[in-house]
């Protein structure tokens, strides 16, 4: 019996052979500075912004800087700007839950399509508002991505306090984490004198890549983007994921779209898919096959048995999230089924479902 799963897959197939033929029509090289052909269709429409499900207050502040004239940095910087220092928010900015050391550390990365400039900064610590940071790198430096004391500095220099980003909240999962990690080691849970084993690992406290991208479409057709995160929780101190990666978990392209991730970031960093889902969307795909194009890129290559599940299917999750200059938006991750992402119109602010491949959770 075929099951939805099956369909959307096969479905999916159909259509990358398809693609397959065109792609085999695009041309295969270009000469230098020509610009790609864009399609009729995706001519400029009224202003958009989308966002990860944890944005939906992001876009709808995006939308008032964009609707009082801001252009879409501005207006997609200010939407995750309350994200960044909401505490209760425990993937992204203050309040995000801190490498295996206890030390939060941040990566962030902004995208300004009417420049094309590109700016990031990674495993920052103490700076509450990376994707600021990121901005200045991008806006006042002729570089693209600072990373650690040297992005901190840089923060320092341009009047950026310092803080304490690790809440009790954080600081008490993290000691949980560290208290049930191994039976192997001297650290241990509260526990009663009854207790035998009392370092298991605990299914309660997972491991997640929470993160925040957000992108948007101003009042003049211009597009811009912006990804931040605290990302994956206890990780090793002076991990970076994808999320300051330009071209992987964020790619703007001013003629074409914008598309960010979320999720594991090793796998998105594999196959660079924020910069192939606008490239999907350049040769005609719609923002939600641009996205699901990129989930079975990653479907493909996922090659080791440690990151598979007993099918062979990624055991992970990755999301991603795109618009074009058209105004259209879509969104698709490898595991879902009812999962949401933000999106914020003329019509208001609501939940647009995410495609996906496989119904179901990773695992
Ligand atoms: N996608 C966020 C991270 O891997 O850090």
């Amino acid at each position: 019996m075929q099951n939805e799963h099956d369909t959307t897959r096969r479905d999916f197939l159909k259509r990358g052979a398809l693609a397959g033929v065109a792609a085999s029509l695009w041309p295969a090289a270009r000469v230098v500075g020509e610009r790609s052909p864009v399609r009729p269709s995706m001519r400029p429409a009224g202003p958009v912004a989308i966002s990860s499900r944890n944005g939906m207050r992001a876009v709808a502040r995006a939308m008032e800087v964009i609707q009082q004239g801001g252009d879409a940095l501005d207006a997609v910087i200010a939407g995750v700007n309350l994200v960044e220092e909401d505490p209760d928010d425990m993937s992204v900015g203050y309040g995000g839950l801190p490498n295996e050391d206890g030390v939060v550390q941040l990566d962030a990365s902004v995208m300004h399509g009417p420049t094309g400039r590109a700016g990031a900064v990674a495993a920052l610590e103490g700076i509450k508002y990376p994707s600021k940071v990121a901005r200045l790198v991008m806006e006042r430096t002729d570089h693209v991505l600072l990373v650690g004391k040297g992005a901190q500095d840089f923060a320092r220099m341009h009047g950026f306090p310092v803080e304490n980003l690790l809440t009790d909240r954080a600081r008490e999962v993290w000691v949980r984490w560290k208290e049930t990690l191994s039976n192997q080691d001297d650290y241990l849970p509260p526990h009663s004198p009854e207790d035998r084993d009392i370092g298991m690992y605990l299914e309660e406290i997972k491991r997640h890549w929470g993160t925040i991208h957000c992108s948007a479409i101003d009042l003049a057709g211009n597009i811009s983007g912006v990804t931040t995160t605290s990302g994956l929780a206890f990780k090793i101190p002076g991990r970076v994921g994808d999320s300051p990666i330009i071209g992987a978990g964020l790619y703007v392209d001013n003629e074409v779209g914008a598309a960010g991730s979320t999720g594991r970031g090793e796998a998105n960093l594999e196959n660079l898919c924020a910069f192939l889902i606008v490239e999907r969307m350049r040769m005609g795909d719609s923002p939600q096959q641009a996205c699901l194009y990129a989930c079975e890129r990653i479907v493909d290559h996922t090659r080791l048995a440690r990151l598979q599940d007993d099918q062979g299917r990624p055991a992970f999750n990755v999301k991603f999230y795109a618009l074009n200059k058209a105004g259209e938006v879509g969104g698709a991750e490898i595991w879902g089924g009812g999962n949401t992402f933000a999106v914020a119109d003329a019509n208001g602010t609501r939940e647009v479902e995410l495609a996906y491949l496989y119904r179901g959770e990773p695992g």
